[in-house]
């Protein structure tokens, strides 16, 4: 019998039943033919610091992280990578031998490879970005664009405190814009994205004017249910490049796969359409 472990990972949420990272991280690992397991894991605000102070002893070697946990596991981390300080909320842990929890956010990066992968001939210095929302999405959003070297980039949200707090912490290329004047400041945009939940099934239409898009803008939706938002949708009307939100998704996934499995998996067609079936 081989002594050689098998490794175990998963994603920790409350509830966690909604998320597709299991279908995900369990078809890489049938297509690639490596040994573990990826487990959906329902634990309690109570419970997490105890379980996750569990886990290594159980052969983890992480866990991803999901809602509501994202931002209380920062005060239970060991090691928290800089962009997850940045961010303020994590969703990707390694364990390290000893049990030692590092604390990694992905987001960001899923973002911008998506980005790259669905709109390649966009470039950080075409122009402004206009950005919908100012939650814990939208703080993922604005350190990746910033960090590729984006000059501008305006928020619009309902709660305009939250926008100002933006601006406080990621500095002056950060402008704030009031939330009904949103329609207005997409025409100037080379990029426009949506991190509300506004669009998503079940949850209230995003009520802002889209007659600004025209031709040679990159339009994107954090929301991937449905995959076509109606921004998307008016996006692709007038003519914009438009990205859906699954690759995100897919994408934050990756640098967890490779450091608890050994392999950089690939985000392609077919990785999405068995996510998607
Ligand atoms: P997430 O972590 O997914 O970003 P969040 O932190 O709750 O979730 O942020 C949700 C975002 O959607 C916020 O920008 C929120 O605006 P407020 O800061 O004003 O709450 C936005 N949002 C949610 N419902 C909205 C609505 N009905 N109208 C406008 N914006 C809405």
């Amino acid at each position: 019998m081989s002594n050689a472990k098998i490794p175990l990972a998963g994603v920790i949420g409350h509830p966690v039943a909604h998320s597709l990272s299991p279908r995900l991280h369990g078809y890489w690992l049938r297509r690639f033919g490596l040994p573990g397991h990826y487990i959906p894991m329902d634990v309690a605000p109570a419970d997490l610091e105890t379980i996750l102070r569990t886990l290594p002893k159980a052969g983890f070697v992480g866990v991803n992280i999901t809602v509501p946990h994202k931002e209380t596991v920062m005060k239970i981390a060991d090691l928290i990578t800089d962009r997850a300080i940045l961010i303020g909320a994590a969703n990707t842990l390694v364990f390290g031998e000893n049990g030692k929890i590092r604390a990694d956010n992905t987001d960001g990066f899923g973002f911008i490879e998506n980005l790259r992968q669905g709109a390649p001939g966009w470039r950080p210095a075409d122009g402004p970005g206009l950005m919908l929302g100012a939650g814990g999405a939208a703080r993922a959003v604005i350190s990746s664009l910033l960090d590729a070297g984006m000059r501008e980039i305006q928020i619009a949200n309902r709660t305009r405190a939250r926008a100002e707090r933006l601006v406080s912490e990621f500095g002056p290329r950060i402008k704030v814009v009031d939330w009904v004047q949103a329609g207005n400041a997409i025409e100037d945009a080379a990029l426009v994205i949506n991190t509300t939940s506004l669009g998503m099934t079940g949850k209230p239409d995003l009520r802002v004017p889209f007659d600004g898009f025209h031709r040679g803008q990159v339009v994107t939706d954090l929301v991937y249910s449905p995959l076509r938002t109606p921004m998307l949708m008016a996006a692709e009307a007038a003519g914009c490049t438009t990205v859906d939100g699954l690759g995100m998704l897919l994408y934050q996934a990756v640098p967890g796969f490779e450091r608890w499995f050994g392999r950089r998996p690939e985000v392609d067609d077919q990785t999405r359409r068995h996510v998607l079936a």
